[in-house]
């Protein structure tokens, strides 16, 4: 079974989709942490994010990079964001990720594209989305637990800014495959969030279950 799980920057889709992998016992891969490693490449470069062969140049990334706890900031977000709109490097990434979904078994894979361009056939689509505000609230109260100075408008207009990027950028937007769940997690609790996502799947591959001949 593959489970593609796509939405914005703080949405929840991240710790749901981690979740749903434990209780479905399937391998997951967070493939925003691919665009935060060429970011991260890029940067120990100096190459420029909004230059194709820069950023083409910094796919060559090791795998253990993926290990590394400095993806996960803010700024190399932002950097990833920018090199995921080019399309060579969505290629270079591509079939990484198409060999981890279509694995024996299936997977739960998480980030923008996974409904709509790397597993189009997935058994089951989910669109996390929340308002940007709730978003914002999110990111906030993440980053002060780990005792970062922040400003709301700042992390609210960051937040707004990758939106625009990733959701206008000619090649795989993000955006809701036509067949994908919407979940709204902005007044949910993470735990809710979490129950509604696997009542979905449940759903859904019953309903598969259902259809099958006997
Ligand atoms: O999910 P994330 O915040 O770690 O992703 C960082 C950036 O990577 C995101 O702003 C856009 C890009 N990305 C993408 O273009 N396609 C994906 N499947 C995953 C992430």
């Amino acid at each position: 079974m593959i489970i593609a799980v796509d939405g914005p920057t703080a949405s929840g889709k991240g710790t749901i989709s981690k979740q749903l992998a434990r209780h479905f016992a399937l391998p997951f891969l967070d493939t925003g942490l691919l665009y935060r490693a060429v970011g991260w490449t890029l940067s120990e470069q100096g190459g420029d994010a909004d230059n194709a062969a820069d950023a083409l140049a910094a796919c060559d990334f090791a795998g253990s990079l993926l290990d590394n706890p400095d993806l996960r900031s803010e700024v190399i977000g932002g950097l990833a964001s920018r090199v995921s709109v080019h399309p060579q490097v969505r290629q270079a990434l591509d079939k990484r990720q198409k060999d981890f979904a279509y694995q024996p078994g299936g997977a739960v894979l998480d980030g923008r594209d996974i409904g709509t361009v790397i597993a189009p056939d997935a058994d089951v689509k989910i669109f996390v989305t929340a308002s940007a505000e709730a978003r914002a609230v999110r990111r906030y109260e993440e980053m002060r637990q780990r005792g970062e100075q922040v400003n709301f408008d700042d992390i609210l207009a960051d937040i707004l800014a990758r939106d625009e990027r990733d959701r206008n950028r000619a090649t795989a937007p993000l955006k809701p495959a036509e067949d994908a769940d919407l979940l709204d997690t902005t007044d949910l609790t993470i735990d809710a969030a979490i129950q509604q996502a696997i009542a979905l799947v449940n759903a859904k591959t019953s309903g598969r279950r259902d259809k099958d001949p006997a």
